[in-house]
């Protein structure tokens, strides 16, 4: 009894005293680990897939690995546009970066109303955007831009307040202590060893990143990657181990189960409330996440689409990361610098009902599928992507009270609402002036006074 309860007051003491949780290099440990609140806060990222696969910039960032498996398109993109004998390897030389101006790029994220960014320091082809000292002369400082591009982005974004992700690929297609592993079944760990984790530790050493986006897992285990070893370090030791944030790529099974926030699959987009934080991952051409030369307009997603999934996907509770590809030079094309910055002027008006919000105990009407629903404290918000016919909405979820009010972000006064006789309330909508709402895809409703 005696024994019981001193060791009740030794819990006591340890869960309130501020001493700090030491992690386990397991999931069970690992996955209690609460989430920084900034990163369920921000809901809104841009994702950039740079690397030397935007100098062919034809087909996909998968560029070497389909022209490898002699995939007829870039068999003959090769053998039409290069001499015989060129190699990938020779497009590096040709990543110039000259108009790379990171200033640039964080205002136009910053006007986006992203609150952070994810670069692709190492894709699977391995060429690493900062001169990392175990990618011999696949590197952005020694090859190429001559220039440390993931050092330089960050003290751009630093500048606006964004936050910074890197994202890291495990696996390189074709590295040859990679390859080596893969042979002996992943029961050597060579290539972790002498690549993964130093590229790692300097990753979070040198440039203190917000959040790691790990890919590149799906071959291997992560007992393979020492992911929990490397994730234990970073959660007790290392000097981000209070703001970082991972996703759930690091290993074969690990995503959508381990890590912090889930990915799940690319663009994954759940129909009901997930019972953990996620984040849907997109890219404006649905073609490919790194740039390509030979995109039309008709293959981006249009700014109704990106608003329409950016609002469901925060009232399921995730995050979107919406992804562009800059080109060899480092330029974000015109067609996605519009696309974002008309993002950017919805979310100047509608923003209250997107940042910082959780959400409600409804996500969307049954049969109105077009209004979705966010919270912060007693506030609903309700954003509809179809201006009803008649000017009179019917939302069913609310249930009205004597003290409801109800107003439309962007414009000032209380709107008329009447309890539906059948179910919820009806909204009579104004009739807005032209130019009020540059960007006319979604209005949002603030209920106050519902439940
Ligand atoms: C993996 O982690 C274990 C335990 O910390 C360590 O002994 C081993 O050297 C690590 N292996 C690699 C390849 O990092
Ligand atoms: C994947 O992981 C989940 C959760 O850890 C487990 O329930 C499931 O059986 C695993 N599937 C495979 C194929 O290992
Ligand atoms: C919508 O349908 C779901 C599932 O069938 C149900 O639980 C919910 O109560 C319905 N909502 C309304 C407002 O009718
Ligand atoms: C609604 O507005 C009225 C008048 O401005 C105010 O007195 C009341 O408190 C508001 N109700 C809520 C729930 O905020």
């Amino acid at each position: 009894m005696a024994a019981a309860r001193f060791l009740a007051v030794i819990l006591f003491v340890a869960l309130h005293s501020g001493a700090p949780v030491r992690y386990t290099p397991d999931w069970d440990s690992l996955d209690k680990r609460p989430l920084p609140c900034w990163y369920d806060e921000a809901k809104f990222g841009i994702f950039l897939h740079w690397g030397v696969f935007s100098v062919p910039s034809f087909g996909s960032e998968w560029f070497w690995w389909n022209w490898e498996q002699k995939s007829a398109a870039y068999v003959q993109f090769m053998s039409e546009n290069y001499p015989p004998g060129f190699t990938y390897a020779d497009f590096a030389p040709q990543f110039t970066a000259e108009f790379f101006d990171p200033d640039a790029w964080a205002e136009l994220f910053a006007a986006a109303g992203a609150r952070y960014v994810v670069l692709t320091t190492k894709h699977h082809e391995g060429f690493t955007n900062w001169g990392s000292p175990v990618s011999w002369n696949w590197n952005a400082v020694d090859n190429g831009p001559h220039r440390d591009l993931v050092g330089d982005l960050g003290d751009a974004l630093k500048k606006r307040n964004l936050r910074y992700g890197l994202y890291h690929s495990l696996l390189e297609w074709f590295h040859p202590l990679y390859l080596a592993d893969k042979e002996c079944g992943f029961k050597t760990q060579t290539f972790v060893r002498m690549k993964t984790m130093p590229e790692l530790y300097e990753l979070v050493m040198r440039y203190k990143p917000d959040l790691i986006w790990s890919d590149g897992d799906w071959e291997s285990p992560d007992t393979y990657w020492n992911a929990t070893d490397f994730l234990a370090w970073l959660y007790n030791e290392s000097p981000i181990k209070d703001k970082v944030v991972v996703n759930d790529r690091w290993g074969i099974n690990t995503s959508c189960h381990h890590g912090g926030f889930y990915n799940c699959a690319d663009k994954y987009t759940p129909s009901t409330l997930p019972d953990h934080k996620w984040e849907k991952c997109t890219s404006i051409d649905h073609h490919s996440w790194g740039y390509r030369r030979n995109m039309q307009v008709n293959q981006l997603m249009d700014e109704g689409s990106i608003i329409s999934e950016l609002v469901q996907t925060v009232a399921y509770g995730g995050n979107y990361l919406l992804n562009v590809g800059p080109s060899k030079e480092g330029l974000i094309m015109p067609i996605f610098q519009e696309r974002l910055r008309n993002v950017g002027k919805w979310l100047s008006i509608n923003g209250e009902a997107i940042y910082a919000t959780k959400p409600w105990r409804v996500q969307t009407d049954n049969c109105t599928v077009n209004v979705w629903y966010t919270a912060k404290d007693s506030v609903v918000y309700g954003t509809f992507l179809k201006w009803p016919t008649g000017n009179v909405l019917k939302l069913q979820s609310p249930k009205p009270t004597p003290s409801t009010n109800v107003t439309m972000l962007g414009l000032t006064g209380l709107l008329h609402w009447k309890e539906d006789p059948d179910l919820g309330i009806l909204v009579n909508l104004p009739m807005i002036p032209p130019g009020v709402f540059t960007v006319e895809y979604a209005w949002t409703l603030k209920l106050e006074g519902v439940n």
